[in-house]
């Protein structure tokens, strides 16, 4: 059977950085809540008029020019975003378009921030079938588009006005969430590999909608409601932050010990955790209940924030060109997100 390996990767943050102290401007946070609960210390956003594909692009540009590869090279494209440029068409097929991939198959997953797991299952099957050789895997979002704020003049403190107390109360009501995603893209290029032992080596994959009002937008198409039917709050994230936060320290380490068996290895014989960043807390947790040390799952929480299906490609992108992903070693990616959809996937890369 053939394996994956990973030939390139590539990642895009827009724009300037934004800190917990520019978001005191709209909206009733601070610095030390938000270091103190979360990790995170800056993000950034996407710019006005811009979307999801937008921030793909350079990230799949990049990917291909790391692989060494052209657009006309990838034989499939699976976009993961919760944050997509229109409710339809996916984002997959715009990015495409834009990369010089026109006519190549293009999915978008709606697996939130565990989607790129999902995508790695996707890519490990199709590329067994002959014609496919090479994947390309990207992860975007422009949460900003739903904050609960939405003047960056008051945000970047470039004008004297303040929010209008309506706005204020909005964007605070909404504090929990509204503080914790930024925005970016990452993207993998996986290749087929006939190397004996490299590749996806196991799987644990969990989808559980019982839960799914804990962790949602709740507008869509539902018939007699379109988007909402006017309520600016159903457009809006609801998330029940503690929740989540005990549902992701609870299953993760489950679904990695589970992957670890299945692969017939030691959770210890992992290089890298490379975990989707939420909160540096339910990282930090997930470590203390496996028994594993902090410095084999990376964090860079502090300076993106929660970029959802984008979390994991960044990730991956920062350890290959700093050096300290290497050919041979094993990897874990694990991922809890909204859905749930959850899991933790092993690859030998
Ligand atoms: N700034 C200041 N105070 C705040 C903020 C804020 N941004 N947000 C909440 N608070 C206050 C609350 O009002 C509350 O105040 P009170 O005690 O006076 O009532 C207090 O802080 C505690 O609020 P909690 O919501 O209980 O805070 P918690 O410690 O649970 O932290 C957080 C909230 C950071 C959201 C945490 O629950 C979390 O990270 N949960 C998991 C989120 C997650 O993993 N999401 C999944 C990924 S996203 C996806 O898949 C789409």
């Amino acid at each position: 059977m053939p394996g994956l390996t990973i030939a390139g990767t590539g990642r895009y943050l827009p724009g300037r950085a934004y800190t917990n102290h520019d978001l005191a401007r709209v909206l009733d946070t601070n610095d030390e809540w938000i270091r103190q609960r979360t990790g995170i210390v800056q993000r950034h956003y996407c710019p006005v008029g811009q979307g999801a594909a937008d921030l793909a692009l350079p990230a799949c540009q990049e990917a291909l020019a790391s692989a060494g590869l052209e657009p006309r090279d990838i034989d499939f494209i699976l976009f993961n975003t919760m944050t997509p440029d229109h409710l339809f068409p996916g984002s997959g097929t715009l990015v495409g378009a834009r990369l010089g991939c026109a006519g190549v198959p293009a999915l978008d997953f709606r697996a939130q921030c565990a989607a790129m797991l999902y995508s790695f299952q996707v890519a490990d099957a199709l590329l067994s079938r002959d014609g496919i050789r090479r994947i390309l895997i990207v992860g975007a979002e422009a949460h900003a588009a739903l904050m609960p704020w939405l003047d960056r003049e008051i945000l970047e403190g470039t004008t004297q006005r303040k929010p209008s107390p309506e706005a204020w109360e909005l964007a605070s009501r909404h504090r929990g969430w509204g503080v914790v995603f930024g925005d970016g893209a990452g993207a993998v290029v996986v290749e087929r590999s006939e190397e004996q032992g490299t590749g996806v080596l196991a799987v644990d994959l969990h989808s559980d909608g019982n839960d799914a009002a804990q962790l949602c937008i709740p507008a869509g198409f539902r018939v007699g409601s379109y988007l909402g039917g006017g309520d600016p709050d159903s457009t809006l994230i609801h998330m029940q932050g503690r929740e989540v936060f005990k549902q992701a320290v609870l299953r993760l380490p489950r679904s990695v010990e589970a992957v670890c068996e299945t692969a017939g290895v030691r959770v210890s014989d992992v290089d890298w955790f490379i975990a989707h960043q939420a909160n540096q807390r339910i990282n930090d947790a997930v470590c203390e209940r496996l028994g594993i040390r902090p410095e084999t799952m990376p964090s860079n929480i502090e300076r993106y924030g929660n970029t959802s299906a984008a979390t994991i490609p960044i990730l991956l992108d920062e350890m290959r060109r700093d050096g300290r992903l290497q050919r041979g070693q094993l990897i874990c990616l694990l991922a809890f997100g909204a859905g749930f959809h959850w899991g933790s996937v092993l690859v030998r890369i």
